[in-house]
């Protein structure tokens, strides 16, 4: 008996010392499981001024995790979402990634939506060893963070070529003003990479003004463009400047003659209501189609709308496809282990998500067509698919 209990003990201890090891083993890596459990760690701004961003972005992710833990979680194990607010400031994407990395220790992290704010945290996770895979910041220097920085959406020299291009030759425009938010790396890449396509189509860049980050008066920026008679303007900024600036740009008298046209940065629920009719006619670029018949979509779209009562945002969209990319990167890595599941993010091919069929490049990043949207009284109505290889 006494005998017996010794061994008991003698072989716990044993076990014990065999699971520190495997940790002590895999501490580069990191495992981010327990027995039961995997913890992901999602990090988006529910607050603050883009907090529309990642409400939608965490009701996608929610919604997928919910199904994925119903259905038996990832290799047995369910998982443990660890959410943080980045309430819409770089340097509290800066906190939460280093708590995610740390103290969470996290498997992999989701997140952020705003380039600025994933430009904030790609360095935290990046000396970590955490894989980071960011749903929808199209910034071209958010992966280039580091060998752990992926993303599963377009990217901006994409984007802003894709709306030059639109503007060019499906508007048949050819002189455009630019107003752009001088303190965000989102909307000056954007507005850089909108710049070049369109010269290089033959286009002309009449006016080129800038804004200071919390800037709610535009008169001077506007003047300076109504001097210059475009017959378009780009907007590469977030939803609650595009609502004042197209009202101040009406309100100075340029008519709808001369649309507005934007980035992905304008999908919110509040662009409409906020803009008051000023965006009636405009456009912008957009990561997904609701409309989509395909049947996955519309089982997305369906248990979405039962769930929260409203149809999903490309910004949901994106946030559900996250959380099915993670998963299937750690059933391809066969281990709970960042070094393996960051190979096999980078490995990823043909993954068939809700916002399309995607592989993950050389670069970490994924290439996909980006659907252009007219605001039309309280819709956005999808009027062009573009192609990567349209904007070569
Ligand atoms: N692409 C934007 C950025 O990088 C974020 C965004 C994605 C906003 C999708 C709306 C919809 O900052």
């Amino acid at each position: 008996m006494r005998k017996a209990l010794i061994l008991a003990i003698a072989a716990t201890a044993l076990a014990f010392t065999a699971i520190g090891c495997k940790d002590k083993g895999n501490e580069a890596g990191g495992s981010g499981a327990t027995e039961d459990t995997v913890k992901l760690g999602l990090f988006v701004s529910t607050t603050g001024e883009i907090a529309t961003f990642g409400g939608d972005t965490k009701n996608g992710a929610e919604l997928a995790v919910e199904e994925i833990n119903k259905a038996g979680g990832i290799k047995g194990k369910t998982i443990d979402l660890r959410f943080y607010d980045t309430a819409s400031k770089a340097e509290e994407a800066g906190n939460v990634a280093t708590k995610l990395a740390t103290q969470d220790k996290v498997l992999v992290a989701m997140g952020a939506v705003a380039s600025g704010l994933s430009l904030a945290a790609a360095p935290v996770f990046e000396q970590n060893g955490v894989p980071m895979v960011s749903p929808s910041s199209t910034n071209p220097t958010v992966t280039q963070q580091g060998k752990n920085i992926f993303r599963i959406c377009f990217l901006d020299d994409f984007q802003g070529g894709a709306c030059a291009v639109f503007a060019y030759k499906e508007l048949g425009k050819r002189k455009a003003a630019i107003i752009r938010n001088q303190d965000d790396a989102y909307s000056t890449g954007l507005a850089d990479y909108f710049r070049l396509k369109f010269k290089a189509l033959g286009g002309e860049i009449v006016a080129d003004e800038s804004y200071k980050k919390g800037t709610k008066e535009f008169a001077s920026q506007i003047t300076n463009v109504k001097a210059k008679e475009p017959d378009i303007i780009f907007l590469p900024c977030y939803y609650n400047d595009v609502a004042l600036l197209s009202q101040q740009i009406r309100g100075q008298g340029i008519g709808d003659d001369v649309p507005m046209l934007g980035g992905d940065g304008w999908e919110s629920a509040n662009l409409i209501p906020n803009s008051k009719g000023a965006l009636e006619g405009s456009y912008f670029g957009n990561h997904y189609s609701p409309e989509d018949p395909s049947e996955h979509v519309q089982a997305f779209v369906k248990g979405y709308k039962a769930k929260y009562n409203t149809a999903p945002s490309s910004l949901a969209a994106l946030g559900y496809d996250v959380v099915y990319v993670v998963k299937k990167a750690i059933e391809d890595a066969g281990e709970f282990d960042r070094a393996k599941v960051r190979d096999a993010l980078a490995a990823l091919k043909d993954f068939k998500g809700v916002t399309g069929t995607f592989s993950i490049d050389e670069n970490r990043d994924a290439r996909k067509p980006i659907s252009i949207l007219k605001v039309q009284g309280d819709k956005f109505l999808p009027v062009k698919q573009i192609q990567p290889q349209d904007v070569k």
